[in-house]
């Protein structure tokens, strides 16, 4: 049956919102289900995870909590249920898209002195390794959340594939040991995430079998008490202690303290589509929707690649220059959102911009850089009736901090290298920007997470990436993307660049451009610099012509891994 949503009704909701806003959570409309489901996440056994709770019954909600407990088992090295995430949700049954903050916060003991080192600079091994590095989790916490908020099964029942995995042991793939490897100094430092991760002292090889009973038993705990299993009880003490002996400054009352929040998307209107996007504490959806506000005063279909490409560059570059100045958590600092997503104010940063010609970022308001990682994980979900899910989840670099708490298989994640550390360390008069994200005890900090859906007329995408200040750009490309008609497949196969401000350069992936277009742009004065990897991206179509699903995940992977991005029909 060919269904799409009614556009009629979204027209009609328009004058809520000016360019991007804050756009009331009724104004995207509700609509039928496409009466299949599709989901595309980065490993198999976690999307096989959220088809066996969608065949039990359960909604995209707690195929999403599914998927997240089972990657925080087979992906650990990304995500877990010592880090954190951040989830777009829409509801079909009344429209309503919504926000979920499971982002780490800083415990109350946080000490900015300790992440300096004795020459005045960050001390990263301290920021990125061991129990000093790690926020407060708040991926259990969400997880408990959606599913009593959200979902129709109970909590226990879209954990049990993860607790079975955990229980029983997968065989990691490629990726995973390439990570083991990659951190193997660091895990070596830690008793309890050595046993686990180094048997016998080694790098596994490939064909091993991870058994993790102490995850199992840590998300048995969360499955029967919900949150408190997790944050009160055997697990929080073991977590405390265990981060204490190793030189950590977690107490009970930090863990006791967390809560989940619930915040309302952005949502910026471009081309006759709607991006729904992720608010602060994540600096990615305010980026997107400045790139978008100030793309919407050019037709770039009359461009060639060289200039269009160009165009998005200097909106990337001073819409990076405005997520350094000024975002952060947004219970600890105001911020002037208002300014950042008007029309009028993208109408003055497009008037700076020269048509041929690359603006220098030094020529642009000073302001911090941004520390891009390659991390993290996302996974999108649109179910039989038309519920989607958009979740990015990450423990910050592979493995965040290395550092498993003994007796609880949890790896901690290094969040804490996310907040602005040493205020004017890489500018001196960048220090304004680095305060908004400078850390404070129960505050998040500043993620570039973007979970997305694009609204059109005809279609819906769910999309996001992992890529650390990448993700943004990732995501910006995979909704232009979108909005130009590709499919899922197109959208994650498509090569990517990436600028952010400081460093002034412009990261490509191979094969972006061709010669000639690569010239151009170096004759307009941008500096472009290969980059490898990039983010593993996960997408989901929805064409309400034919009512068809598409699911797609990222063609960089490498091979060997099972179809991970499926379409299937759920009764
Ligand atoms: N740790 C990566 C991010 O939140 O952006």
């Amino acid at each position: 049956m060919i269904h799409a949503p009614s556009w009629r009704v979204l027209a009609t909701s328009l004058f809520l919102v000016v360019g991007a806003g804050q756009a009331t959570a009724k104004d995207v409309p509700a609509s039928r289900g496409p009466g299949q489901a599709a989901i595309a996440s980065a490993n198999f056994l976690a999307t096989n995870a959220g088809f066996e709770v969608l065949a039990k019954g359960g909604n995209a909600f707690d195929a999403a909590v599914a998927v997240s407990s089972t990657l925080a088992v087979v992906e650990q090295q990304s995500s877990g249920i010592g880090g954190g995430f951040m989830a777009l949700l829409h509801k079909a049954s009344d429209g309503r898209n919504v926000f979920i903050d499971a982002r780490e916060t800083a415990p109350k003991a946080v000490d900015m002195k300790v992440y300096v080192g004795k020459d005045g600079k960050p001390n990263r091994d301290v920021s990125t390794n061991g129990p000093l590095s790690a926020g407060i989790p708040g991926e259990p916490a969400g997880l408990a959340w959606m599913a009593e908020h959200y979902g129709k099964l109970p909590l226990s029942a879209s954990l049990a594939p993860a607790i079975r995995i955990a229980k029983e042991g997968f065989q990691p793939d490629a990726r995973f040991i390439g990570t083991i490897e990659d951190r193997k100094d660091v895990l070596a430092r830690y008793p309890a995430s050595a046993a686990i991760y180094l048997p016998d002292g080694r790098v596994p090889a490939q064909g091993w079998t991870l058994r993790q009973p102490d995850l199992a038993t840590t998300l048995e705990r969360l499955a029967v008490k919900g949150a408190d299993g997790f944050y009160k009880g055997e697990t929080a003490t073991l977590l405390v202690s265990a981060s204490r002996v190793a030189g950590g400054n977690w107490t009970a009352a930090d863990l006791e303290a967390y809560r989940v929040k619930e915040r309302e998307p952005l949502t910026v209107d471009y081309k006759g589509y709607r991006i729904v996007t992720a608010p602060p504490p994540s600096s990615g959806g305010v980026a997107i929707a400045e790139v978008l506000n100030i793309l919407s005063g050019f037709d770039l279909t009359k461009l060639d690649l060289a200039h269009s490409t160009h165009l998005t560059i200097e909106a990337m570059r001073r819409a990076f220059r405005d997520h350094n100045e000024y975002l952060g958590d947004p219970d600890f600092v105001k911020m002037p959102l208002d300014m950042l997503l008007s029309k009028y104010y993208a109408d003055g940063l497009r008037a700076t911009i020269s048509p041929d010609k690359a603006t220098p970022s030094d020529l642009l308001p000073t302001a911090m850089s941004a520390d891009p990682g390659m991390h993290t994980t996302h996974f999108s979900v649109i179910d039989a009736d038309g519920n989607m899910v958009a979740s990015t989840l990450t423990v910050n670099l592979e493995f965040g901090s290395g550092f498993v708490a003994k007796g609880t298989g949890v790896v901690l994640n290094d969040e804490m290298d996310d907040f602005a550390l040493v205020p004017g360390q890489p500018n001196a008069f960048g220090l304004r920007g680095a305060l908004a994200n400078a850390p404070e005890p129960g505050k998040r900090m500043l993620s570039s997470m973007s979970p997305s859906f694009v609204f059109g007329a005809d279609r819906t995408a769910v999309i996001g990436s992992p890529g650390g200040s990448t993700i943004i750009t990732q995501v910006l490309e995979g909704i232009l993307a979108f909005i130009d008609g590709k499919s899922a497949s197109q959208i994650t196969a498509q090569k990517r660049y990436h600028h952010q401000y400081l460093p002034d350069r412009v990261d490509v992936e191979a094969g972006a451009f061709d010669e000639a277009t690569a010239k151009t742009l170096t004759d307009m004065g941008h500096v472009l610099k290969n980059r490898s990897p990039w983010g593993f991206m996960n997408v989901v179509t929805w064409d309400h012509r034919t009512n068809a699903l598409d699911a797609a995940t990222d063609p960089r992977r490498p091979s060997g891994l099972g179809k991970v991005g499926t379409v299937k029909s759920v009764p």
